[in-house]
């Protein structure tokens, strides 16, 4: 399980020691695919340190973070103590509840998120994005999956082992049955990057329903 409950002399409480970990190689993939003055809105922020440390990097960005109701004084806390130019107040978002409006966006982004909602939460995300995108925005996801025909390695089988002994509703999500959910809501699997630690970063591609589909 990630540990969100610590704290750390930077005045970051709670804190994740693994979303400090992965910030630096997922923004270097994603930085770079971010236009100038993108706007991106985060699902699942948890602490808020990837929003401040992708604004820190990118002062042009629109960052909007978001939480489930029920975590979200925590983030708003964390991000007051660190005001960064860029970073949104965060909102309240549970993606089985879609919002009556999405915030103005070029991109969604989410880590580490997937194997902790219920899949209903999963199935109710992407079902979104149809809304969220526009055709050719992407949605980024980060976290460790299964990939068809290739057994987990040793670590992500322990952690999805530990993840179900905990709640059964939790555990890494499989690629085909993300894709299925994607097509539903006009997306598409464009590229796979693997990233340390067995964790990869996805990036689904809104696209336009054919014209002559029925
Ligand atoms: C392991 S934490 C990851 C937090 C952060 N993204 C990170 O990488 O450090 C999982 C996050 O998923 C969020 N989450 C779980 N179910 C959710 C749902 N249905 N809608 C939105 N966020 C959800 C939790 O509140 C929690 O912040």
């Amino acid at each position: 399980m990630i540990a969100m409950d610590a704290t750390d002399p930077n005045g970051w409480h709670p804190f994740s020691p693994s979303a400090a970990q992965n910030a630096g190689p997922i923004f270097d993939q994603l930085l770079p695919r971010l236009a100038p003055g993108s706007r991106v809105f985060e699902i699942g922020s948890g602490t808020g340190q990837h929003a401040v440390h992708a604004c820190t990097r990118r002062a042009d960005l629109v960052w909007q973070p978001s939480e489930r109701p029920e975590a979200l004084s925590a983030l708003r806390d964390n991000l007051e103590r660190h005001p960064t130019p860029g970073v949104q107040p965060a909102i309240a978002y549970d993606t089985r509840t879609p919002l009556a409006a999405w915030p103005p966006l070029d991109a969604v982004y989410t880590t580490n998120t997937l194997h902790i909602m219920p899949p209903a939460a999963v199935a109710a995300l992407f079902a979104s994005l149809t809304d969220m995108l526009q055709p050719e925005q992407a949605f980024y996801s980060y976290g460790p999956f299964r990939f068809p025909a290739q057994p987990l390695v040793a670590s992500n089988e322990a952690f999805d082992a530990s993840l179900r002994r905990d709640n059964p509703d939790q555990g890494l999500r499989s690629i085909d049955w993300l894709t299925a959910l994607a097509a539903d809501a006009c997306v598409v699997l464009e590229e796979a990057l693997e990233l340390p630690s067995n964790n990869h970063l996805l990036i689904w591609r809104r696209f336009a329903p054919s014209s002559n589909s029925i």
